[in-house]
Order: C-alpha cells, then sequence, then structure tokens
C-alpha cells in the first residue's frame, strides 16, 4: 500500500512515516522541510520512504502534491493527516493571521488533501484516512481557542467522511493525542517554563507519550486489523485531563 504522509518530517510525522515503513508500506513523506528518513531505521525501510517537498497550506499546494504523488506510486490507499501548527492565545490575544495560518494546515489542507485522494480511493474500492487531531479538540485547553477549535474540526471532519465514504469501502479516524514529545511540545516547554517533570505530573500514566505510541495507533487504524473502526476519535493521553 502506498501511504501519502503530511507533516513528515516533525516529530510524530517522521515516527509515523517509519512504522508504515517497517511495516511494508511505501511511504510518500510530505513536508514542508525534507523530511528525512530515520537513519536508525534499515536501509531497505528507509528506501520505502521517498519525500516530496511541499506547502500545503494552499489549494495549489495541497492538489500538487496529491498530483506528484499519484504520478510517481500510480496509487494512494492511505493518508495520514498530521501536519499541524499552533498558535497560542484566548480570543482577544489572537489576529486574523493567527487564525488563517491555524486553519490553513490544520483544517482546510485536510478538507483539500481529502478532497484530491478521495476519488482514487473510491476507484480501489477501499482506503483508509487517518487524521491528527488533538485531545485539545475533545476538551479545550485554556489560552488556545484557535488551535483547540481547529482540531474539534478535524475530528468532526472525519466522521462526516467516514458516514459519507463508509459504502465506499472507506474507514475515516481521528487519533487525539495528549502530550507527545516532540518539537512542538518541547517549543510549548521552552515558552512557559514549565519543565517536562512538571508535565508529567499532571499526566496519570506519569510520563509524557512517545511519537511512536502514536505511530503504532496510526498504523493499526490504516491496517485490515483496524477493519470495523471507521468514525471514531481515538484518544492517547495516558489517562490526562485537560483543565
Ligand atoms: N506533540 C503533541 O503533543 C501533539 C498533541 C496533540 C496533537 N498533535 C498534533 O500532531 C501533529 C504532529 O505534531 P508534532 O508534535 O509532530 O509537531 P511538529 O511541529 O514536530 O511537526 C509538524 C510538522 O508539520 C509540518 N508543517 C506545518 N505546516 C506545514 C505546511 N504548510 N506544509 C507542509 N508541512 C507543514 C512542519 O514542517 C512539521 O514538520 C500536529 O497536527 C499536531 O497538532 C501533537
Amino acid at each position: 500500500m502506498t501511504v501519502l504522509v503530511t507533516g513528515a518530517a516533525g516529530g510524530i510525522g517522521t515516527a509515523i512515516a517509519a512504522a508504515c515503513a517497517r511495516q511494508g508500506a511505501v511511504v510518500a513523506a510530505v513536508d514542508r522541510v525534507e523530511a528525512v528518513p530515520d537513519p536508525t531505521l534499515p536501509a531497505e525501510v528507509r528506501d520505502r520512504i521517498v519525500a516530496f517537498a511541499a506547502d500545503i497550506s494552499t489549494p495549489e499546494g495541497c492538489t500538487r502534491t496529491v498530483a506528484e504523488v499519484l504520478a510517481h506510486f500510480g496509487a494512494i490507499g492511505g493518508l495520514v493527516n498530521c501536519a499541524g501548527v499552533m498558535r497560542r492565545g484566548a480570543l482577544l490575544e489572537t489576529d486574523e493571521d493567527d487564525w488563517e495560518a491555524t486553519y490553513a494546515v490544520n483544517v482546510a489542507a485536510v478538507v483539500r488533501l481529502c478532497r484530491a485522494v478521495l476519488p482514487t480511493m473510491i476507484d480501489a474500492g477501499s482506503g483508509a484516512i487517518v487524521n491528527i487531531a488533538s485531545q485539545w479538540g475533545l476538551q479545550p485547553a485554556a489560552g488556545h481557542i484557535a488551535y483547540n477549535s481547529s482540531k474539534a474540526a478535524v475530528a468532526s471532519l472525519s466522521r462526516s467522511l467516514a458516514r459519507d465514504y463508509g459504502a465506499a469501502g472507506i474507514r475515516v479516524n481521528s487519533i487525539c493525542p495528549g502530550e507527545i514529545l516532540t518539537p512542538m511540545v518541547q517549543r510549548k516547554l521552552d515558552d512557559s517554563g514549565i519543565t517536562e517533570a512538571e508535565l508529567a505530573g499532571s499526566i496519570p500514566l506519569g510520563r509524557l507519550g512517545r511519537p511512536s505510541e502514536v505511530a503504532e495507533l496510526t498504523t493499526f487504524l490504516l491496517s485490515d486489523r483496524a477493519s470495523f473502526i471507521s468514525g471514531a476519535a481515538v484518544e492517547i493521553a495516558g489517562a490526562q485531563q485537560v483543565g
């Protein structure tokens, strides 16, 4: 199966690309910056990951990316929308740019990439889409209104797609991670002065999640092992409650 993964140069996206390739998929690793495969992977696994540099914040960026991936691989059986941006602030602390930047990547790109990929999945009679939302889309964290609401939209879009395209053999789920130790969360720790240990103290399992744990869930949801799971928003958050 060919899997298109966006945000594939980021903390979680790199792990998802590696996990998909380890399970035998060929991976179109899409990111604004070049997605370098995990160097610890065996060469034959690394070779299944092909980087595509693209900015998916525009309609053209999305359609061009899918066209390039289809020209290269001929089909796309799995789509993982993992690219995301976080702008902080309560409503009166955010401006137009914060909302546009957040919604362009976190929401509009998901819509556009699904719209561009669905026809090839419908033709094939099968396909699986996993959208990386956030626990904060289900339980909003204070001071992150643009991000929280964009991720609520991702969970809702995923359920709608599941209902609308299930009869075509396509499954769509969202994953709602809590605190996973990646550059995005490291930036949050650096900006706030909160230590990793302090953040871990608010998580019943006593630690932050690992990108590989989100990747494990993603490959499961993409696979036939999850053949009756569609329209779900799966939390992976170590039992943490937000707020
Ligand atoms: N880390 C967490 O704790 C956490 C929790 C909940 C949800 N998430 C979500 O998981 C996903 C991955 O997060 P991460 O922590 O790995 O973040 P990250 O910042 O490490 O990675 C995000 C990637 O998205 C790419 N990207 C952003 N804008 C893009 C654009 N316009 N075009 C192409 N690529 C673009 C970035 O270049 C980056 O490589 C995001 O959607 C994030 O919202 C993360």
